[in-house]
């Protein structure tokens, strides 16, 4: 019974993987390069918390308090965040929903064109993950903008792609999606 859900759900994985590459296909990305290799990062396919885990690179990324909602906020004073995405849990509505969209079906970036910050599953299609991965992501430059305050450890840059892969949950990855799958990461 329990084998027969997992091979249900990784079928329905792979129908959604064809959908997308196709989708992908159809829009106009320039493929990044200058992408840091994650590949000697082994793989977290369980438990990360999004609010724990993700929300906590956005917030402290460093371990001194500094994280992408210094900048990426409308707190203190500004009332558009930088680059358009608001990263603060503080706000409203929650970064979650500032990158997933109310019904997880994805939200465009206003600022370029044919990237959607978010696709589970498919952290190489997903906006976030080239932004914090590559230095010519394509779109804009590499986040945290010029190494800001050290910037992300090779650690952080997997966790976000391995919260993604797993199908960006909002609470808890369970496992289910990528395990013995894995692409990991780009080629460049
Ligand atoms: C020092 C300020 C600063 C920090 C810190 C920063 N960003 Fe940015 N971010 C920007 C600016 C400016 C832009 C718009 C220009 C660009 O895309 O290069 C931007 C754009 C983005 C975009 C694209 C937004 C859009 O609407 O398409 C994403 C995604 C992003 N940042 C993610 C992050 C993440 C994740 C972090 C933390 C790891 C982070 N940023 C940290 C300044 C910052």
């Amino acid at each position: 019974m329990r084998a027969a859900t997992a091979r249900g759900a990784i079928v329905a994985a792979l129908a959604a993987c064809g959908a997308l590459a196709s989708s992908l296909v159809a829009n106009a990305q320039t493929p990044p390069s200058g992408c840091t290799s994650i590949a000697g990062v082994p793989p977290i396919y369980s438990g990360i918390e999004f609010g724990a885990a993700i929300e906590g690179i956005f917030t402290n990324y460093n371990g001194m308090g500094n994280g992408c909602a210094d900048c990426h906020t409308t707190n203190g004073g500004s009332t558009m965040p930088t680059g358009e995405l608001d990263l603060d849990p503080a706000d409203t509505p929650s970064p979650y929903v500032n990158l997933l969209g109310m019904n997880r079906d994805g939200v465009d970036s206003p600022l370029y064109a044919g990237y959607v910050y978010v696709v589970p599953n498919h952290p190489e299609q997903s906006l976030l993950f080239m932004k914090v991965d590559c230095d010519n992501p394509g779109a804009g430059a590499r986040m945290p903008l010029n190494n800001y305050m050290g910037g992300l450890s090779v650690q952080q840059i997997a966790l976000i792609y391995d919260w993604i892969a797993e199908g960006a949950p909002a609470g808890t990855t369970d496992g289910i999606f990528r395990n013995g799958f894995d692409i990991r990461g780009f080629n460049q």
